[in-house]
């Protein structure tokens, strides 16, 4: 059981808000400040409806809020009566300079981190949260221990492995928890002082501990392998959509396997999210630095396969509407990457739209959570988009539906009524394999589904 303490997270977003109001349900003697430059995000935490959405995250921070869960702006006081800082902040692709769409952008640590160094007492624990590349532990060190005034910190690498979506559950109960520390007696300290605030409510024998370089390797290692799998079931997917097989069937058959397993071999018009390719192209670019050409190129097949996935689906849409979408009503049925989030970061609904919109189709989107997000995304070129929450206004008069996110409704919507509405002939493509193919072809649809062959009439 952690002693009672006093900690800052520094970001107050998908990864900060949801980590630290688990923790704090969990740890009610401690004082959690969830903290961000960004007043705007904060009053949204503070407020009933918050900045993101995430099943089961309202209840806890209704709960806690303001006993033990605090949401603030970031100021040097908090800092200063820290005993341990999260840094969750962002780590995005660099779009400047050395790196320029490979690397991390490492801005925002930085300045979290001197933030840190400036206000915070000596031997204050920083644990590096945002997903960074293998030794960053290494440089905050450096740039906290370097300075005038002999203050001394502890830095720890605890990487994040929530999914969004399933974010607080995943949080409740961890597959593991990675904590990284240097191999020095106050490394081993401050890694047990983490290591108490976790196992207030995860087992013991799931916490791992490693060095720094492991721990922050693990991470990117760890998204890579997820997304390989998800690209290694696309590449089968184009192959079934050329001949009589199915990938639906062939994931069910090779899940089977229990050295597969049914994990994350769910075919799709490509994965989504601000992490998959953001990691692995940092991973990329570290194995670049280091000369490993061939290893970099494997990994760099896997964004070229999901960019791939993402290209023939959109071809297929055009070709199989006459070569022309353009002044067509086309229903766009999901923008999150992902269900149950409203957030659209790198989501294949984003370069699918765009495509569609460059094709002059006229769109009508729909998706229950993630329409503000989809607003800003498609901003500027979006005056042929209407965007609303009504399925049958999405739908009616219609020449095609495009299934982006796999929202558990859109599995059982009444094609039957809706098929009644549309323009004839009518198309509906299945970005997710949600649909059951055959039962809408003989409504009388024209059915595209990810890793089947085309149903046309
Ligand atoms: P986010 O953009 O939602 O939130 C980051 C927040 O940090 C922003 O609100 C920003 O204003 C704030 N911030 C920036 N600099 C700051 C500073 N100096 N002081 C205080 N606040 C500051 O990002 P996110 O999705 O929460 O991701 C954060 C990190 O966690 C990234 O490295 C990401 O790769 C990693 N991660 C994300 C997920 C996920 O599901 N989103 C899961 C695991 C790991
Ligand atoms: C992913 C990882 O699963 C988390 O462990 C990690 O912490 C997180 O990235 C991160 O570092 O940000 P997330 O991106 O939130 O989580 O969601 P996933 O469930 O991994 O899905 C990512 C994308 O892959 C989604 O677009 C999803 O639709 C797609 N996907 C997933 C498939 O197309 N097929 C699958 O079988 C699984």
């Amino acid at each position: 059981m952690a002693s009672a303490k006093k900690i800052v997270c520094l970001g107050a977003g998908y990864v900060g808000g949801p980590t630290m109001a688990v923790m704090a349900l969990n740890n009610p003697d401690s004082q959690f400040y969830v903290t961000d430059q960004n007043a705007a995000r904060i009053a949204a935490w503070n407020s009933a409806k918050l900045p993101i959405f995430e099943p089961g995250l309202d209840a806890i921070v209704e709960k806690i809020r303001d006993k033990n869960l605090f949401f603030r702006v970031i100021n040097p006081t908090l800092l200063a009566e820290a005993d341990v800082v999260f840094v969750c902040v962002g780590t995005p692709t660099k779009d400047y300079g050395e790196g320029k769409g490979m690397a991390a952008d490492l801005q925002y640590t930085e300045l979290a981190v001197r933030d840190i160094e400036k206000h915070c007492k000596s031997g204050t624990i920083i644990v590096e949260k945002s997903t960074v590349p293998v030794k960053t532990a290494e440089a905050i060190l450096q740039i906290v221990n370097a300075q005038a005034g002999g203050k001394r910190f502890e830095v720890l690498s605890n990487p994040e492995f929530l999914a969004e979506g399933t974010a607080i559950q995943d949080l409740m109960n961890p597959d593991r928890v990675l904590i990284g520390h240097a191999e020095t007696n106050a490394g081993v300290a401050a890694a047990e002082t983490l290591k108490a605030f976790y196992t207030a409510w995860v087992k013991s024998e799931r916490v791992l501990l490693t060095n720094v370089w492991s721990s922050e390797l693990s991470k990117l290692v760890a998204n890579a392998f997820l997304a390989q799998r998800v690209s290694s079931i696309n590449s089968i997917s184009a192959l079934c959509e050329k001949t009589n097989a199915s990938v639906r069937e062939i994931s069910r058959a090779i899940g089977h396997d229990s050295r597969i397993g049914p994990k994350f071999i769910e075919a799709s018009v490509g994965f989504g999210g601000s992490c998959f390719k953001k990691d692995i192209l940092n991973l990329v670019y570290i194995c670049r630095q280091q000369g490993l050409t061939e290893v970099a190129d494997y990994w760099q097949a896997v964004i070229d396969m999901n960019d791939y996935q993402m290209r023939r689906f959109v071809a297929q849409i055009i070709e199989m509407q006459f070569n022309s979408v353009a002044g067509k009503k086309i229903a766009i049925l999901g923008f999150a990457f992902k269900p149950d989030t409203n957030d659209t970061r790198e989501s294949p609904a984003i370069y699918v739209c765009k495509r569609l919109i460059e094709e002059k189709a006229q769109l009508f989107i729909h998706d229950p959570q993630a329409l503000g997000n989809a607003k800003k995304d498609l901003a500027g070129i979006d005056s042929g988009v209407t965007y609303t929450l009504d399925i049958d206004a999405a739908t009616e008069g219609a020449h095609a539906l495009v299934i982006l996110t796999q929202w558990k409704d859109y599995a059982a919507l009444d094609y039957a009524k809706i098929f009644q509405r549309m323009q004839k002939p009518a198309f509906i493509f299945d970005g997710r394999a949600i649909v059951d193919a055959e039962a809408l072809h003989t409504i009388g649809f024209n059915v595209a589904q990810i890793g089947v062959r085309a149903m046309r009439n």
